[in-house]
């Protein structure tokens, strides 16, 4: 119990970040021995901040927290409606709690397929547990994979084929991912690990054929400039066909 009062107070150094509801939340699952404590912040962002941690097994996770003050409310909403899972609901720590639920489902969804995304742990309300991607040896420092934005795949096409792949994987779980860019895919050796499912939507919403084009547009933008000719219409439709 000591350690994990010690926890809680190593975590309010974090006050300006976290309003009292979240250092709460965290508390939560440390409580329920989902959490034996947080190492470090791999990052501090508008919306989510991800830090490295360590389970009750004495294993790496990482634990999203979904920020409930400053987080961009309006456009969570917008994303929201477009979604037929969800009901809207109007207070801002209602809205946050569902986001987070929703990334969660996602990556459920997606993990049961063995699309290649971070294995969901826990929730509690604005706090997501998952696999840590990266070096998972507590031992050693907690260094998570790098952004596919920043660490160019050493052979692109082969890259790209396994992307779409797992794009496709995920497609045929019902996720079209939504927010798909080169700073929501890790390159963890060479293997393609989709991060980030907060904006997925099933394949019967509204907007699903828009997301899914804006995704492969993101994703063929970035592979086009490491010399790969694409064509996203052909992708598009080996992605849907069964
Ligand atoms: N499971 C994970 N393992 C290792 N690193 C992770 C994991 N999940 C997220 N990260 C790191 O944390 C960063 C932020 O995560 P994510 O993209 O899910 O949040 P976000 O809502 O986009 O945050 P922001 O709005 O600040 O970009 C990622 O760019 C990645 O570097
Ligand atoms: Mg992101």
């Amino acid at each position: 119990m000591e350690n994990l009062i010690d926890e809680k107070q190593k975590f309010k150094v974090y006050k300006n970040v976290f309003d009292n509801n979240t250092i709460n939340n965290v508390w939560e699952l440390l409580t329920h021995k989902k959490l034996l404590g947080l190492e470090s912040p791999i990052k501090l962002g508008k919306e989510g901040n991800v830090f490295s941690a360590i389970d009750s097994k004495g294993k790496r996770i990482a634990v999203k927290i979904y920020r409930v003050t400053s987080c961009d409310f309006f456009k969570m909403r917008k994303y929201l409606e477009i979604d037929p899972r969800f009901k809207l609901k109007k207070s801002r720590k209602t809205i946050i709690e569902i986001w987070a639920r929703r990334e969660f489902l996602n990556l459920h969804r997606a993990r049961k397929i063995r699309a290649s995304v971070p294995k969901p742990i826990a929730i509690y309300k604005n706090v997501i547990a998952m696999e840590f991607i990266g070096e998972k040896n507590k031992n050693e420092m907690p260094i998570p994979a790098p952004l596919l934005k920043y660490a160019i795949p050493k052979n692109p096409k082969e890259f790209f084929n396994k992307l779409i792949n797992n794009i496709r994987i995920l497609y045929h779980g019902n996720v079209i991912h939504a927010d798909l860019s080169e700073f929501n895919i890790l390159n963890y050796n060479e293997k393609p690990v989709i991060i980030d499912l907060s904006h997925g939507l099933p394949i019967n919403s509204n907007a699903s054929d828009e997301m899914l084009a804006r995704d492969i547009k993101n994703v063929s933008r970035f592979f086009r400039k490491l010399g790969l000719r694409i064509d996203e219409e052909k992708i598009i439709k080996k992605i849907k066909t069964k």
